[in-house]
């Protein structure tokens, strides 16, 4: 019989604390063993959503980002950086897994979409029982706030990272009807100019920090590109369908 802990991938939702569902919150309070990614000197928006829900008993684990940007100088390389800390922060996971700790890494949203809980998964589903439950989704609940339906009939939604090339975001965004666009922060310049190219600036709702005390809800034109955060998205609703 195995005696190694059991690995589990918890999405906690985009910040709402109400927003964690009811069988994520069972697994995170059974859990002895509980981690969180952050950016170092933060305590990262998975663990502020959860934090109230722990018991004083319960282990907290941090696995603190080396970098938090993809445009790194040379001769840094943000790829490499990245995999060695994913590999490191599956071996700190692991060796509670192998003391017989079971170990819950939450996650902001959803896990399997741009999770960094993904990249632990990856590392250890094959070699520890792991369930994943999954979360509220930071652009469903962009949706929500803002009032919009994403997708009528048979449209299509195209969920985008901010971080590609500007041709790429325009290519992808003319052949689509609905889009998410993600990862903002310094990229929403880029972002903005390529929805305006397109005609689509009156389509588009920027939304910042959803669903948590400090949300934004703006205009697109209205952003000051230097005061957008990372956890901004810019959706483009599929146009409504009238019979
Ligand atoms: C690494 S991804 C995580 C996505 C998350 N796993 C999910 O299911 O939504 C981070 C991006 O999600 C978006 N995001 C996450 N939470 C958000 C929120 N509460 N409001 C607006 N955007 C959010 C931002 O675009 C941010 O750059």
């Amino acid at each position: 019989m195995s005696t190694t802990g059991r690995l589990f991938g918890l999405g906690v939702g985009p910040g709402d604390p109400e927003l964690i569902t009811l069988k994520a919150l069972r697994h995170l309070r059974a859990a002895p063993v509980v981690a969180h990614f952050a950016a170092r000197g933060k305590a990262g928006n998975a663990l502020t959503i959860i934090e109230r829900y722990l018991a004083p008993e319960q282990i907290v684990q941090p696995l603190i980002y080396p970098v938090t940007t993809e445009n790194l100088p040379p001769p840094f390389c943000y790829e490499t950086a990245l995999a060695t800390f994913y590999d490191e922060s599956a071996a700190i996971v692991a060796a509670h897994l192998d003391a017989g700790r079971d170990v819950a890494v939450v996650c902001e949203g959803d896990p399997f979409l741009y999770g960094s809980f993904m990249y632990v998964h990856d590392r250890l589903a094959d070699r520890y029982e792991t369930e994943v439950t999954p979360g509220v989704c930071a652009m469903l609940a962009c949706a929500s706030v803002v009032g919009t339906p994403l997708v009528y009939r048979n449209q299509t939604l195209t969920v985008l990272s901010g971080v590609l090339p500007a041709e790429e975001l325009k290519r992808r965004l003319a052949d689509t009807e609905s889009a998410a666009i993600m990862k903002l922060g310094s990229n929403f310049a880029k972002v903005r100019s390529v929805i305006e190219e397109l005609g689509l600036l009156d389509r588009a709702h920027y939304v910042e920090r959803a669903t948590m005390g400090n949300q934004r809800i703006a205009p697109l034109s209205s952003i000051d590109p230097a005061s957008v955060p990372y956890f901004a998205m810019i959706l483009v609703p599929g146009a409504r369908w009238a019979a």
